[in-house]
């Protein structure tokens, strides 16, 4: 055995733990600029070719099986676009495939370390290890094998496969870290007891508490392998965020608790029925005045259509987002009036992001 073959333990790549070896790293570093490549130089151009292709045949943008399927008959009919989405998913496919295997050497080790932590501080993980999942959130998004529930290193095997995805820039959470710095307090600036749903890792609720160093957070998740990891992960930099298993659908937690709920890039990937479930509870568990950030895909508008275009419904179609393109589509604002909220700000820079900043009537 070489070194570069060792199963010796590599240390982090920023706050990740570093692949098993070094060809393992090299291999996916280049995945990585591949992907970078593919989504920020292509994506564009290649989205409006796509778009045009798409009206030039007469044939609708439909989220439906049949929709996909007379979509990828125009894509294959044009070289540009079949080759970039062959190489796109194919990408997916190999570097989650590479990571799985290079964690998987060493997963006894990475168990244990997450065992470990369980039960030191500062902040506390509560999870049932047999929580029935819902059919929903089985699902392997972004092609990761074992989707978010299905392996007991899904949190690491997410963190390492958005460090690729992000093209190596949100080693130390940079993205995170910024969202975190630009979540709006409510209005009377009292932000004493803060909720993240959907926190995977908790990449925003600890550095919201580097922030809000007074303010109690709380990260929950419906799943326990990403939990168990973000617990790690937080314990590690000596933050006191409270990480419990939840489903967004079913907070158990009181009336008027929260002064601030955030969620980052969790509606887009649960089904539009338990989104609407999800903002009745937000609104219950905030306090009057209380805040809700919802950090996600931006909307689709009239003559804009965002990722409810071509590339986003068959990024819906292979990179295991199935709910996605529903979320673009469902008039998220809308349903944040319906159940109560006021809407203070709606702000979208890119397809992939949006802001909308909502307060419970006080
Ligand atoms: C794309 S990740 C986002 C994680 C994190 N918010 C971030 O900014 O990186 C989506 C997370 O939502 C979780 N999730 C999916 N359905 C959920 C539900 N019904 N309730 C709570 N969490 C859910 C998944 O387990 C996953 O960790």
């Amino acid at each position: 055995m070489t070194i570069s073959n060792s199963t010796i333990d590599r240390g982090k790549y920023g706050r990740t733990p570093a692949m098993t070896t070094r060809a393992d790293e090299v291999y996916n570093d280049f995945m990585s600029d591949t992907r970078n490549q593919l989504l920020h130089a292509y994506w564009k151009h290649m989205g409006e070719r796509g778009n045009d292709l798409m009206a030039k045949a007469g044939v609708k943008i439909e989220h439906t099986a049949e929709g996909v399927a007379k979509a990828r008959e125009v894509i294959g009919k044009d070289q540009y676009l079949s080759t970039f989405m062959r190489i796109k998913r194919t990408a997916q496919e190999i570097y989650k495939q590479r990571i799985v295997e290079s964690y998987g050497v060493r997963e006894e080790e990475y168990l244990r370390r997450m065992t470990d932590a369980e039960t030191r501080g500062p902040g506390t993980l509560t999870y049932d290890p047999n929580f029935v999942y819902p059919d929903y959130a089985k699902v392997h998004i972004h092609i990761q094998p074992g989707g978010y529930v299905g392996s007991p290193l899904a949190g690491m095997l997410y963190d390492y496969g958005t460090s690729v995805f992000y093209g190596g820039e949100n080693a130390e959470d940079a993205l995170h870290k910024r969202l975190a710095e630009q979540t709006p307090k409510p209005l009377d600036g009292k932000a004493a007891r803060i909720l993240e749903i959907g926190c995977g890792i908790g990449q925003i609720a600890v550095e919201i508490k580097r922030i809000h160093k007074d303010a109690e957070v709380i990260a929950t998740d419906i799943s326990a392998p990403m939990i168990r990891y973000g617990h790690l992960r937080a314990s590690e930099q000596n933050i006191a965020v409270h990480f419990a298993q939840m489903p967004s659908e079913t907070l158990d937690f009181p009336d008027g608790h929260f002064d601030l709920v955030v969620e980052h890039i969790l509606f887009h990937e649960i089904p539009i029925p338990v989104l609407d479930k999800t903002l009745k509870e937000v609104f219950r568990v905030l306090r009057p005045g209380g805040t809700f950030v919802v950090w996600d895909f931006a909307s689709a508008e009239p003559g804009k259509p965002g990722y409810a275009g071509l590339l986003g419904l068959m990024d819906s179609a292979d990179n295991g987002e199935p709910y996605a393109h529903e979320f673009v589509t469902c008039n998220v604002e809308k349903r944040l009036e319906d159940v109560g909220f006021t809407l203070r700000s709606r702000i979208q820079p890119g397809v992939m992001m949006g802001s909308r900043v909502c307060d419970k009537p006080a």
